[in-house]
């Protein structure tokens, strides 16, 4: 998985062919995506199935526009479990957060979305003053970019996020945010305390946001166990309970401290549930997490 040096991918106008060629005449747009870029749509769809309701959990009327746009059996492949398509959202939501307090204080700053996909948080929390660098695999950003054009404050990179490269795009004169949703899971284990010790040397002072698959869940989609529908998920190498975050800091010298994000609200036997599965062993320490890693200051020269 690895790509060429970073550099701005090549601008594709809506409605041009696609990677793969839409059906003529439809004006959908095909992915050509397989294996992990593909669960970009995964996540996407699950929002999309979400936000169509009147009591989403998450507003994402621009996932919604996405899968209508898109040419792919999103249905038949993903299935309409409409907890999982909850569950989704609220994990979203927690990265939402995160995003939202940052750039309430630092309304300039830049939000760096590793493995961005097709995520449209830009449109759910952006300011209007903020920078957004999305780092993807090449074929995803292709995609990306004939759907989603980026408008001045954009910018999407074709690279691999474990190369490290792309931290030289960043602009350091600003506060950065780096995001890993739906990432790490599909990497190996050194490469993501590699990637996370590099984050925080690169930025100091920054911070990182990322999610995780407890164990026994890496497991089932190791073993190929983890099949829905029309769907096989592909093997998550990285896997972290709840319980475990604090290893985290044992990534870097620079890793200063880690948080847990809690999922909040909630609708029907989801709500109802969550309190007792973020609260009781063993599920509160075996469960799906979001964590946010905050990056030591680079100390004074005296
Ligand atoms: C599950 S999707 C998540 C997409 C988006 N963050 C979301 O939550 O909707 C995983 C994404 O990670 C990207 N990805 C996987 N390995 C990568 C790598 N080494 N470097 C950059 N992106 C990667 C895939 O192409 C895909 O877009």
């Amino acid at each position: 998985m690895t790509a060429d040096r970073p550099a701005a991918s090549d601008h594709v106008a809506p409605g041009e062919a696609a990677p793969d060629g839409a059906p003529a005449g439809t004006g959908l747009v095909g992915t050509g995506l397989e294996g992990v870029p593909e669960t970009a749509l995964w996540t996407l769809y699950q929002r999309a199935v979400e936000a169509r309701r009147p009591d989403a959990v998450l507003r994402d009327p621009k996932a919604v526009e996405l899968v209508d746009r898109i040419d792919y059996p999103f249905a038949e492949r993903f299935g309409t479990s409409g907890t999982q398509a909850q569950l989704q959202a609220l994990r979203a939501a927690c990265f939402d957060r995160e995003v939202a307090d940052f750039l309430a204080r630092e309304p300039r700053g830049t939000v760096v979305c590793l493995g961005e996909g097709l995520e449209t948080q830009y449109w759910r929390v952006d300011n209007g003053r903020a920078q957004w660098l999305g780092v993807d695999l090449p074929e995803s950003v292709a995609l990306r970019e004939q759907l989603l054009p980026p408008g001045p404050r954009q910018r999407s990179l074709a690279a691999d996020a474990t190369e490290l490269g792309w931290a030289d795009e960043v602009d350091r004169s600003r506060e950065v945010l780096i995001t890993a949703q739906g990432l790490l899971m599909y990497l190996q284990p050194a490469q993501v305390r590699a990637l996370i010790a590099g984050c925080a040397e690169r930025f100091p002072g920054g911070s990182l946001v990322l999610d995780a698959v407890p164990r026994w869940f890496g497991r089932l989609t190791r073993s190929g166990r983890m099949r829905t529908h029309g769907y096989q998920a592909p093997p998550m190498p990285w896997a972290m309970d709840a319980g475990e975050r604090a290893k985290l800091l044992t990534a870097g010298a620079a890793v200063a401290a880690v948080r847990d994000v809690r999922p909040v609200g909630g609708r029907g036997l989801v709500g109802a549930l969550l309190p007792l599965a973020l609260t009781v062993p063993p599920l509160a320490t075996r469960r799906p997490s979001v964590t946010v890693l905050e990056f030591a200051e680079r100390p004074e020269r005296s």
